[in-house]
């Protein structure tokens, strides 16, 4: 990667959006109105904008390691009270994608370190599926039902909470479980539903 050339990109892309609109960047600088909070995946290969065809200012974003939503986590706590309460997005996903590493190491118990706090919550995902799990012998079939089961069990972690609870019943916040296919670039929607609110 040429650290130049992001510079020269950087050019090209004022002019390229001034070409468009001349007010492009004064419009952008009165503030963010975005509709939804994602939070995802760090890894590089999962995008945002361009895989929902969304432009800058259409989401508000967080990216952990394995799109995880832990109520000890101020990072992503202070994220989503911030989009709920005060941006009042409209939409919060949590999506997930297959081959994802963190999801790959914890069920392969790598000792990862540093990493293997935060990649606690992921074998906690296991633990409480473990009966489901140990029934799938296709080993990627296991990792991408983990990637699924790993998205349901953050989308419950968002709605028990409370900022999000209030708004969902108050306003009708939507919560989507996602999971983005990376082998073919297909967004799916694993629907899941929570009956306690
Ligand atoms: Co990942």
């Amino acid at each position: 990667m040429e650290i130049k050339k992001i510079f020269k990109n950087n050019k090209k892309w004022i002019d390229e959006q001034l070409a468009i609109d001349a007010n492009y960047f004064k419009n952008l600088g009165k503030g963010q109105n975005p509709d939804m909070l994602y939070i995802g995946c760090s890894d590089s290969r999962v995008t945002t904008k361009e895989m929902m065809g969304l432009d800058t200012g259409d989401v508000f974003v967080h990216r952990n390691i394995a799109n995880m939503v832990s109520s000890n986590d101020l990072n992503v706590m202070s994220v989503i009270h911030y989009a709920v309460d005060t941006l009042k997005v409209k939409h919060i996903v949590v999506c997930g994608h297959y081959a994802c590493g963190g999801v790959k190491a914890a069920m392969e118990f790598e000792d990862t370190g540093a990493l293997n706090p935060w990649l606690k919550n992921i074998k906690n995902v296991i633990k409480n599926h473990q009966k489901e799990l140990n029934a799938i012998e296709n080993k990627k079939e296991k990792y991408n039902r983990l990637v699924e089961l790993n998205v349901q069990e953050q989308y419950l972690n968002l709605i028990k909470t409370d900022v999000v609870q209030k708004a969902v019943k108050n306003r009708g916040l939507k919560i989507h479980s996602w999971v983005f296919d990376i082998h073919t670039g297909k967004l799916i929607d694993l629907k899941i539903k929570d009956k306690t609110i």
